[in-house]
C-alpha cells in the first residue's frame, strides 16, 4: 500500500507537483463539470480547533462541488479537545470516518503531530503562527492568474509579518523562484522572525525590511497585506497600539503600478479600507475563489484520484 501523502508546509510539494496543483485548479475554473462525480463516496473532515471562515468553508465547498461529502467540528469547544483529547487520539477516530482531513490548530506543529499519528491524508489549514500552506497555494494561483508568471516580481507584504503564518508560506514557497525582490514593511515590533531572515539569505534572495508602506509602493507588482493579528499579542496595549499602523486607501494607492494586484489573505479589519474594493488592482475577493478551485485541485491530488 502506498503511504499517504500530507500537506504541512508549502516545502512538502515540489515546484512540479505545485505547478501541476495550479494547472488542474486552472482546469477546474475552465470545465468544473468534468469533476462533479470525482469524490463520490469520499468524506473530508473539518477538524477546525480555531475559527474560520474562508479555509474551513472551501475546502467543505471544493469536497462538495467533486460531490464528496463533509464532517468535522467548527470549534475546539464542540469537540472533544474540550474534555482533553489529544491531536494524535482525535486523528486516529476521525481517520475511520474520513477519507482526508483537514486541521487548523491554534498550536504550531499540532497538524505535524497529526499526520504521524494518522491513517488517511492530513492538510494543515493553519497551526499557530507558523504555517498556512493552502492559502499560499490560494496566494501563487492568485499571483500566476494576475501576472501570467510566478517570478521576476516585486512583492510588498505588509502588516503582521511576525505572526502572520501566511507570509510565513508565502515567502518560502515564492523562494523557489527567480528574480523576485521582496519588501518587507511592517513596525519594528512585527518584523519577520528570524528563522524566515535566515531562509531569505540562504537562498541569496533580495530582499528590503522597511515601515513605510507609501515609500514602497512605486516599486510593487504585488501587495500583500495582512491584518494585524489580535489573537496573537499577548497585551491589549501593544495591540492597541500597532493595530492601524497601515490602512491602504485610494490616495495611498497614488503612485503604485497600473498593473499592480493587491492581495489580502482576509479577514480584513481596517486594513483596507473598503473604498479600495472597487479599485480594479484589488483582488482579495477573487483570492477566494482561487482557494475553492485550488483546495478541489489538493484534494484530488492527496486521495490519488487521476481526472482527465
Ligand atoms: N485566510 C484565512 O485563513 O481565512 P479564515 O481564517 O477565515 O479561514
Amino acid at each position: 500500500m502506498q503511504e499517504n501523502r500530507h500537506l504541512i508546509s508549502i516545502l512538502d510539494l515540489s515546484e512540479a507537483e505545485i505547478e501541476a496543483l495550479l494547472n488542474k485548479a486552472d482546469d477546474i475554473d475552465a470545465h468544473p463539470e468534468k469533476y462533479e462525480e470525482s469524490c463520490r463516496h469520499k468524506q473530508l473532515a473539518t477538524l477546525f480547533f480555531e475559527p474560520s471562515t474562508r479555509t474551513r468553508l472551501s475546502f467543505e465547498s471544493a469536497m462538495l462541488s467533486l460531490g464528496g461529502s463533509v464532517l468535522g467540528f467548527s470549534s475546539a469547544n464542540s469537540s472533544s479537545a474540550s474534555k482533553g483529547e489529544s491531536v494524535s487520539d482525535t486523528v486516529q477516530v476521525v481517520g475511520n470516518y474520513a477519507d482526508i482531513i483537514a486541521m487548523r490548530h491554534p498550536k504550531e506543529g499540532a497538524p505535524m503531530v497529526a499526520a504521524m499519528h494518522s491513517p488517511v491524508p492530513i492538510i494543515n489549514a493553519g497551526d499557530g503562527g507558523h504555517f498556512h500552506p493552502t492559502q499560499t497555494l490560494t496566494d501563487l494561483l492568485t499571483i500566476r492568474r494576475k501576472k501570467g508568471r510566478l517570478d521576476n516580481m516585486t512583492i510588498g507584504l505588509c502588516g503582521d509579518l511576525k505572526f502572520g503564518r501566511t507570509v510565513h508560506s508565502l515567502i518560502e514557497a515564492t523562494l523557489r523562484y527567480e528574480g523576485i525582490h521582496y519588501v518587507l514593511i511592517s513596525p519594528e515590533e512585527l518584523k519577520v522572525p528570524e528563522y524566515i531572515i535566515d531562509s531569505l539569505k540562504e537562498a541569496n534572495a533580495s530582499f528590503e525590511e522597511v515601515s513605510d508602506l507609501e515609500e514602497a509602493m512605486p516599486k510593487l507588482d504585488i501587495l500583500y497585506m495582512t491584518r494585524i493579528q489580535k489573537e496573537r499579542f499577548f497585551n491589549e496595549e501593544d495591540y492597541l497600539r500597532l493595530k492601524d499602523t497601515y490602512i491602504l486607501t485610494p490616495e495611498k494607492l497614488a503612485d503604485a503600478k497600473e498593473d499592480l494586484a493587491i492581495l489580502h489573505p482576509l479577514p480584513r479589519v481596517n486594513e483596507i479600507s473598503v473604498r479600495v474594493d472597487e479599485d480594479k488592482r484589488a483582488c482579495y475577493f477573487y483570492q477566494t475563489l482561487c482557494g475553492k478551485q485550488i483546495r478541489m485541485a489538493l484534494i484530488l491530488f492527496l486521495l490519488g484520484i487521476e481526472t482527465a
